[in-house]
This record gives structure tokens, sequence and C-alpha cells, in this order.
């Protein structure tokens, strides 16, 4: 007898023996189908295949795929438990022919596999038809040597199976296993075809057609095949069990949950262990592909299934959160088949712990609630919509943990009571927001998040996904179609688009539909959860309603993947180097680069810089995985995750980590955690390299760094060595001759200024050479001695050097100098030697220069002083206006 992962392999074996393609299992959110909850078959993820819209490089083809059945058109959520074969999630195996082979061909290998292969007796057997398909009875008559009454013609719907409302669907044939007489139960189309005896193990569709509309159905391009065997009732066949709870995995979950409990799973208990080990399957699965607790969609149907094993959880007296403690059972059984189980591993933990802590909150006190409001119930009996209501709206009882909760007592729930309570409360929220002042300008989006709801985001998993438009608005306003040119704002029910949001700019990409396409410039948050495509049509007319295929522009997104994980490591690289002081005040993912600014008083010297990029490029360098868990707010900054202060946070929040430290207090642990909503990579390695590119300050005590990472980095870097090469060439050294180089011309150049500016001097001073433009000799002014010159190529804050100079050289007497620039301006300094200030102040002297010079003004001391003025062609006219000031102050007064 093999085990359910034998049987798993044998299945897609066969089918690979048999020049099918064996093609991963899909994931359980379907990117393909927007009109889907949850991929509820396993032709789901080809349904594109199917009506031709899509082609492969196979036409045969063989899964094993993930499937949940509950919240959607197919929901067996509530019979869960109470039942031999009912599940939430279950495996479908399948295999598909996209117009390759079609009736006969299906029915030989499926008869094969399940008498050869499997070795199931042909006895036990028996198949159906649709009534009037012929055809596939004759194939059934001549491969399986079926007797007429084995080959049942069924005219019900039964045979004719649909994906949904929409989609491929066909009529099909179904093999049934006869599990003996021992149990109740009649043939298909019989009466009592329900009972526990005749049990459906493989359903051969037919595909012919696709439903376009309710009531529009037209012609598959080709006719195909898809086929589906739920792998849990062909385990318990091969197993000779004839309840899927008795199957090897199903006993090792339930294995886990009796001793973490310990209580056995007998007479009233049974059902609880079930319900744990089926949901714990359905659970795990939702969030490795993504699906997050909430209270809407996807999101709330995962919720409603977690607290309803959490509350059998309770019934079977756990006193601490169960189901996380099975998640290494589950991943011991199922992650060798679904590696993303064993990915997902701490998020699931994580998540079904926080789940079930905060749910164990309030669920004794609500259960207390309901007994007492069914105290004097009996069987029969219906409880009234108003406290259903309030179980859900203050204990967070979904309404069919109360319906479960009830029905073993017979007691059904006022649903409509309960819907009409719902709908007081939305109205009442409605009325609320329709007051407040941001909703004056934003009421646009709060009534369409009204209406619809809030987008559900795909995009941590995946970058294409089809939605339905559930808005448009332009100017502000609702408007049912945008055409050719046109902007407009898109709302859909699910997106793969990252809305702006935590310094990581918004998504950009496209938006098509049939006949139209629109480009999406960027995308924001809006009224709660709403995310708003920015867009503009460039192509065809979009309308609410239409149904689309969005795509997230790949490259700019891994950049913005790539700069949001660097962010987070040079993050906490710096509060390495600089201290735990540094915390986060502003970012900026872009996909050109990062910013990243944070409290710290002064500049960062090279060495810290260049210890920040090396202690952040190792982690580069692990490429250890990224991971993300979700967490309450504060247990995830009790582990230390860095958080923004002032930043408003959920009860819940996403927690990513990434490397592991590799010295200081924390060698050995994760390195960076921090609460995020952002889009990362999968490993560090991906990430490439992260070079810091600036870093400078933005307002007191804040500094801010600049970071390029990946290709960004790598042509930054080019660049720099192109320079190096040009300026090395300049030299004609080598590159690494250049510094050196450099520093030698610098000191070269330095010393010919110094000597450049000696010579210039000792000409200004009367040396001999061109240097002084005019004057000669010392002369004499008022009986005292005077130097006056014109001098060029002397710097304004090189006069007074001179004037000092000029002073020494003269012993006592007044120094003029009027300096000119190449611009033609004139500056001028005076200086009066000491023993002669009280007769001349060279304050007075130098402003009667600067008049002749055209300026204004003058400053100093009574030995020296400066000006300056426009025009340095009127220089011997200032020294001569010196000569007369001179000659005034010495005049006898009067
Ligand atoms: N798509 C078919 C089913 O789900 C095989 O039964």
């Amino acid at each position: 007898m093999s085990g359910v992962n034998d049987i798993r392999s044998a299945f897609l074996d066969f089918f690979h023996r048999n020049d099918h393609e064996i093609v991963a299992s899909g994931p359980l959110v379907p990117r393909n189908d927007p009109t889907l909850m949850f991929t509820a078959a396993g032709m789901v993820p080809f349904k594109n295949v199917f009506t031709g819209l899509e082609t492969r490089p196979y036409s045969r083809a063989a899964t094993a795929q993930k499937c949940v059945r509950a919240g959607g058109k197919h929901n067996d959520l509530d019979n869960v438990g109470y039942t031999a074969r009912h599940h939430t999630f279950f495996e479908m195996l399948g295999n598909f022919s996209f117009g390759d082979y079609f009736k006969e061909r299906a029915i030989e290998l499926a008869w094969t596999l399940v008498t050869k292969e499997f070795g199931i007796d042909p006895r036990r057997l028996l198949v159906t038809v649709f009534h009037t398909d012929d055809e596939a009875a004759g194939h059934w008559k001549k491969i399986a040597g079926l007797p007429d009454e084995r080959i049942l013609r069924i005219a019900s719907d039964d045979n004719f199976w649909a994906m949904g409302d929409t989609g491929p669907c066909g009529p099909c044939s179904e093999i049934f296993f006869d599990h003996g007489e021992h149990l109740a139960g009649g043939p298909p189309g019989s009466p009592d075809e329900d009972g526990d005896r005749f049990v459906e193990i493989w359903n051969l569709v037919f595909m012919q057609y696709e439903q376009v509309t309710p009531d529009e159905r037209v012609e598959l391009p080709r006719p195909s095949i898809d086929t589906g065997m739920g792998l849990e009732r062909i385990a318990a066949v091969l197993q000779g069990v004839h309840d899927n709870y008795d199957t090897d995995l199903f006993r090792a979950l339930i294995l886990a949950s009796e001793e973490a409990t310990g209580v056995r799973a007998e007479g009233g208990n049974r059902a609880s262990h079930r319900v744990i080990a089926d949901h714990l399957r359905a659970a795990s699965f939702l969030i490795a592909d993504g699906v997050l607790p909430s209270n809407e969609g996807r999101g709330y149907v995962l919720r409603r299934i977690m607290r309803r094993a959490m509350r059998h959880a309770q019934l079977l007296g756990a006193a601490e959160p169960l189901m996380w403690r099975l998640v290494p059972a589950l991943v011991r059984e199922m992650g060798h088949a679904y590696p993303e189980l064993q990915r997902a591993e701490p998020l699931i933990g994580e998540t079904l712990k926080l789940e079930e802590t905060r749910f164990r909150k309030t669920l004794a006190r609500g259960l207390g609630l309901l007994s007492e409001a069914t105290e004097t119930m009996g069987e029969g009996d219906r409880l009234d919509g108003e406290t259903a209501f309030r179980l859900y709206d203050t204990y967070g009882f979904p309404l069919d943990l109360t319906q479960d909760a009830l029905r073993q007592r017979g007691i059904a729930v006022d649903v409509e009571g309960f819907n009409a309570a719902m709908e007081r409360q939305k109205a009442e929220a409605r009325a609320n927001w329709a007051g407040s002042g941001e909703a004056a300008t934003e009421a646009v989006w709060f009534a369409i998040r009204d209406r619809a709801g809030s987008t559900e985001f795909l995009g941590y998993e995946t970058e294409k996904a089809e939605g339905v438009v559930r808005a448009l608005v332009r100017d502000g306003a609702e408007v049912d179609a945008a055409a050719a040119g046109e902007t407009v704002a898109v709302v859909v029910n699910q997106t793969p688009f990252y809305a702006e949001a935590g310094g990581q700019m918004g998504d950009t990409g496209t938006i098509a539909g049939e006949g139209f396409r629109l480009e999406v410039t960027d995308t924001t948050r809006k009224g709660e959860g709403v995310h708003v495509h920015h867009a503009r049509v460039v192509e065809g007319t979009v309308r609410a309603g239409d149904a689309v295929t969005l795509a997230v522009d790949h490259a700019r997104r891994g950049k913005l993947r790539a700069n949001h994980s660097a962010t987070h490591l040079v993050h906490e690289a710096l509060r390495e180097v600089l201290g735990g002081h540094v915390a986060q005040k502003g970012s900026l993912v872009a996909p050109e680069r990062l910013r990243f600014d944070f409290s710290h008083p002064k500049p960062i010297d090279a060495a810290e810089l260049a210890r920040i990029e090396a202690l952040a490029n190792a982690i580069v360098l692990q490429n250890g995985p990224v991971e993300t868990r979700l967490m309450a707010v504060d247990e995830a900054i009790a582990e230390g995750a860095m958080a923004l202060f002032g930043e408003k946070y959920g009860d819940e929040v996403r927690v990513v980590s990434m490397g592991t430290a590799i010295e200081g207090d924390k060698a050995g642990e994760t390195y960076s955690l921090e609460l995020c909503g952002g889009t990362h990579v999968r490993r560090t390695g991906d990430i490439g390299l992260i070079r810091l590119v600036a870093e400078g300050a933005v307002a007191a005590g804040v500094r801010r760094v600049e970071a390029l990472t990946g290709d960004a980095a790598r042509h930054h870097l080019d660049e720099q060595e192109r320079r190096l090469k040009a300026i090395a060439a300049a030299l004609k050294v080598s590159p690494a001759d250049a510094p050196a180089r450099v520093e030698a011309l610098v000191e070269e150049r330095r010393k010919a200024e110094r000597e450049l500016a000696e010579a210039r001097k000792s000409l200004a001073l009367g040396g001999a050479g061109g240097g002084a433009e005019t004057g000669g000799a010392q002369e004499t002014v008022a009986g005292v001695g005077f130097l006056g010159r014109t001098v060029a190529g002397v710097q304004p804050k090189d006069l007074k050097p001179l004037a000092d100079a000029g002073k020494t050289s003269v012993g006592s007497g007044v120094v003029v100098f009027v300096g000119a620039s190449e611009e033609g301006k004139a500056s001028v300094v005076v200086g009066v030697t000491d023993d002669l200030t009280d007769r001349f102040s060279a304050v007075d002297l130098v402003r009667a220069a600067a008049a002749a010079l055209g300026g204004k003004g003058g400053g100093g001391r009574p030995d020296m002083a400066q000006a300056g003025g426009p025009d340095a062609g009127r220089a011997e006219a200032a020294i001569a206006a010196v000569r007369q000031a001179m000659a005034e102050a010495a005049a006898p007064a009067g």
C-alpha cells in the first residue's frame, strides 16, 4: 500500500511516460481569472490555453494542483469535519490535452492507470457518461470491456462540468469505485447516490465549449481534455479505507493534533481533529500563496477557516494556541511536493499563532454569550441575526463559526437578520465618513471603497494578474468609460500593482482587455486600501465592469525590489557603524536609486562610509532568503523590528527579515528586521551590489545617504573608472600612478604660485621688470615718504601684505597700491607707518582713492585701509587723489 506522496508521484510518472509535460501546481489565487476566488480545479491554470488565448510549448500536460473550495462558487466549508470526503483544501490530479487527444485516448489512459498501474479491480468500477454521449459510452465498452449496466447515462448537470459561470466546459464521464456492500448508498443517478458506497474517483471532462457569458456558449478552438482525480479519494481507495481522513497523510496530521492537545480523536472529538487537520492544510497553503487574514475577500475566507479550526482547538481544551504547532508536521508531510510550504514556514507559523492568540482573547466570552442566548433553545430553533452580528462584530465570530457551533444542537441562524445588521452598520460608517473633512475631497474614493471593497494586492506573489474594473475616475468623478487619448484612474478588484507607500514608488505597467490598452504611469492608495492606477488609454475604450489583464513593468519593479531591500541593509549598517541612535526619518525607493534620511548629528567620514558599504554588501553576498512574516505590532517591536516612529500601523504588520549578522552583539542572529509592506527581492544576492554615492545634511541633526544597486551601481563604477582613465591619460601615467602624480602636480603648482606672488611683490616694491606699471623711485609728499603704485595680477587679498612690505620699505611714510582685476575692476590699499598715524588716517586716504576710482566708502584702521571701485582705468587718478588728500591734511588749518 502506498502513501499519498507515492500515489501523487505514480500518477505524474505515468503521464510523463505517456508523453505529458509535468507542470508544477499553479497558485491557489488564480492569476488568469478575476471571477474565481480560489483555484478550485486542476484546469484553472490552463483556462486560457483551452480557450486559445494562450499557447504553451506542449499540448499534453499533467499536474497535481492545489485546490481550495471555500467561499466561492464551490464551497465545502460547512461540511468539513463531519463527512468522510469534504475538504476545504485538496489536491487534484489531472491530465490535459489541449487540442491533442480526445475522448478515446483519455478513456484509455484513465483505464490503464486505474486498473494496471494502481491495480484496482475492474469489477469494483463503474462509469457514467452524459446521457447523449454515445461516443464516450462506446469507448468505455470497447476499451474497458464494461457491460452496459456499468456504463450509466446521466442526464443531469452532474455530467456536464463547468469551471464557473463562465469559462471552458463540456460533458464529462466519471469513474466510480464501489467501496462495498457494507456501506450504505446507491450508484450514481439512484435516489441514494449520496451514500458512502459508490465514490467518484475521477472525472474526465470532454472540453468542447466556452461559456462566454451566462447565456452565450461557443465552441472551443479544438476539442480538449481536462480530468480531475481527488488525491485524497484515490489514496483512500488504494489504502483500503473508505474515509479520506484515514489515509496516511491525514493520520499524521491528526496524530500531531492529538499529541499537541493530549486528546484522542474519538467520539465527539473526532470531528474537531478533522476540522483542525483539514483547515491546517487550507490555511497554510493559502498563506504560502500570499493570502493573509483580513476582513474582506480572500483574506476573510482564510480568517473564517482559521477561526473555525481555532474554535475546535478550544473545544478540545487546548490551553494555548495550537495550530501553529502543527505546521512542522504538515511541512514534513507535504513540503517535499510543495516547496513553497517550506519557504513560507515561518510566515505560516507566525500568522497562525498571531490569529489564534488574538482570537482566543474574545473566543471564550463570545461562546459564553452564545450559550446564554441559546440556553433555552433546542433542535429546530433559530438564533436571531442581531446576536449573530454582535458575535461577529464584537467577538470576531464569522457567521459560519456561529453556525458550526450551533450545528450539533440543531439550531439554525437567521442569516437575513445577520445581513441586515451588517448593512445597517455599513450605512452608519458611510454617514460618518461623509461628514468628515478628509472625505470632502476624497469622497469619490470612499464611495468606491464602500461599494467595491478594498483592492486585493497580489503583487507580493505575482507581477501579472487578471482583474475586473470596479470603477473609472476622471477629474474627481466616476465615469462609465474612457477612450483612447484620455487619462483615467482605474480601480480593479485585485491587482499586482504596488501603490506608493513607505517610500516605495508606485508600480507602472499596462492594463489591457478586449480591444483596449492602457499605460499605467503611477499607482497610489486612496480611501483605505483602494489601489488607484493612474493611466492613459492608448488604444480602444475601457469600461467599468471590463475584465482586464494587469502587468507590472517587470524590469522597473525588479529595481524597486532591489533598492527597497538594500534600504533595509543600509539602515542596519548605519546603526551598526554609527550607533543605535540612527532612526529612519524618511526614505525614497525609486527604480534608479534609493535615498535614506536618518537622525545623526554630524557628517559621516569616509572610513565610516566605507564600513557601512562593506557591511551591507557582506549581507548581499550571503545571498540568504528574504523572509516575510505577519506579526502583532508590539510583538514585532519586542523582537527588535525597526518601526517608524509616528507611523500608523494596523494590529498586524508584515515583518521583513534578511541576512545573518556576522559580527558584534547580534552575530549569528537575523541582521535586518523591519516592519514593512513593500516588495523585496527573494534573496539578498538579487540586490547585486550596493554603492553609496552621496552623503549630506538635510536638516539639523538629519543626514541623508544615497545609494545605487545592481546595474545602476555597476554603471556608476564604470563611469568613475572611465574618468580615472581619462585623468591618467592626460597625465600620461598609469591609473595606479595617477593619485601620486596629481598630488605632485598640486604641490608643484602651490610652490609656483608662491614664487610668483613673491616675484610680483618685489616688482611692485620697485624691483626691476615689468610688474610695476607706473612710478619708480620713492617720492616725497607733504614732507613724508610716499610710494604709489598700480599693480596687475595681484589678488585683492594680497594687497595688504604688499602694503605691509611697502611700509617696511619706506620706513616712514604713506604707501598706496591700486590693483586691477582681469575684469577691469580696481581695489586699493593705503598704508600709513605708525609714526604718522596721528597726521594721516589710512581710512580717509583710501576713501579719497575710492572716490577717484568711481567707488564709495572704504574701511580699515588708521594704519591700513582698503576699498574698491569699478574702474581700474582710473588708477593713476586714485594715486593722485591720495597725494592731494595728504597735501590737504598737512596744510595748516584755516
Ligand atoms: N475540472 C474537472 C473537475 O474539477 C476535472 O472535476
